[in-house]
């Protein structure tokens, strides 16, 4: 795929960062084209479809793409197939044993980063099969792994990873339809999948997450929760958040909240709560709501209104009604689009944050 001009410059944007964030309708169209069959209900990735299914899988990443990395691998856990995501800098040193048939993926959006190699490497040496998931053609992890699956996001020049990120949850969502071989009717993920880019695209026409910056935007924290799949993007809320904003920002499952956070939680500290679908994991993230709410906290919801999250919280974040596996992307780009508001409102430089660099090349 080769890319204009237009594409590495700002496009009257004031911030790459922002410009990545309104990218995403179409960044998920390319990741999404040509690879599922709405009529079969058939998902397939080309580029792998001799690999057999992995026994077991073992994820390795850092920052924003082992949040990626955690989605991949609590999904496949619901499926039933083992799975585990590893920072990528703890694996190198001390991997984890291997059994028969375990698949070792790489999520690493430049494909260079020094620790993911390094913990490829380790898994290679050790005889296990590789695939880099991954946004760079010809990158190193792309050339050094047994197999590659493209994300297809474009170029991403803010150091923060917003377009990468969603990119990375669908490529994990086609992968894992890809590889697990068992019986089942895909045709509701597809056609989320397919209406994905068009839900993205109404929550950046109709957010208010800039309107939740004038009330919260001068608060002392900014803590994430939610559970399963959700937990992955409330530690990517809390990573956007401290790495533009400067601003203290942590993420969490929510039922850690009362063995050690709670005692953080004051009027000051907004609490935003991912709550997607109706099920036991939001009942519980809902009684999670109130036990912040007694504390003084305000607690804005990043809700699809399919529970009563909407209803109890002092603010809402709407997203529309989708695929419990596709929700947490919706959700998450609420998450960004608050992130940027913070940051910008303070005047902070969004698309080259102090300290960080957009490919961590040493370890
Ligand atoms: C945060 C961010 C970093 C990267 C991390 C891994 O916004 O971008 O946390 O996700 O440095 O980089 P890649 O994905 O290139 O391996």
């Amino acid at each position: 795929m080769s890319y204009t001009a237009e594409d590495t410059g700002k496009s009257g944007y004031d911030h790459y960062m922002l410009k990545e964030i309104y990218e995403q309708p179409n960044a998920l169209r390319q990741c999404f084209a040509g690879r599922a069959d709405a009529l079969e209900g058939k998902i397939t990735l080309e580029e792998v479809d001799s690999i057999p299914e992995p026994g077991a899988v073992q994820f390795v990443a850092c920052g924003t793409s082992y949040h990626a990395a955690l989605y991949g691998a609590a999904v496949l856990r619901e499926i039933g197939i083992p799975a585990d995501a590893y920072l990528a800098s703890e694996y190198a040193l001390s991997p984890p044993p291997l059994t028969l048939g375990t698949l070792v993926i790489g999520i690493t959006q430049s494909g260079e980063t020094a620790d993911t190699l390094g913990a490829l490497r380790e898994a290679m040496s050790r005889g296990a099969s590789t695939l880099a998931l991954t946004n760079v053609v010809n990158s190193t992890a792309a050339r050094e792994c047994d197999h590659v699956v493209y994300i297809r996001a474009g170029p991403e020049i803010g150091v923060a990873a917003t377009k990468t990120f969603s990119s990375q949850l669908v490529g994990c969502t086609l992968l894992i339809e890809q590889v697990v071989d068992r019986p089942r009717d895909c045709r509701p993920l597809i056609e989320s999948l397919r209406d994905l880019p068009s839900d993205v695209q109404q929550v950046l026409d109709s957010s208010s997450a800039e309107l939740l910056v004038e009330k919260y935007g001068n608060s002392e924290a900014y803590f994430f929760i939610g559970r399963g799949t959700n937990v992955a993007v409330a530690l990517e809320g809390a990573l956007k958040c401290k790495e533009i904003s400067y601003e203290h920002a942590e993420g969490f499952a929510a039922g850690e909240l009362k063995h050690g956070p709670l005692a953080l939680v004051t009027p000051k500290t907004p609490v935003f709560a991912i709550v997607t679908g109706n099920d036991e994991r939001a009942r519980k993230t809902l009684a999670n709501i109130k036990e912040v709410q007694a504390r003084g906290a305000p607690v804005i919801a990043v809700t699809d209104g399919q529970s009563d999250a909407a209803d109890i919280a002092d603010a809402t974040l709407m997203i529309s009604e989708t695929h419990e596996r596709i929700a947490p992307i919706l959700a998450n780009v609420q998450l960004q689009l608050f992130s940027y508001h913070v940051a910008n409102a303070l005047g902070r430089p969004i698309d080259k944050p102090r300290n960080l660099a957009k490919s961590v090349t040493v370890e």
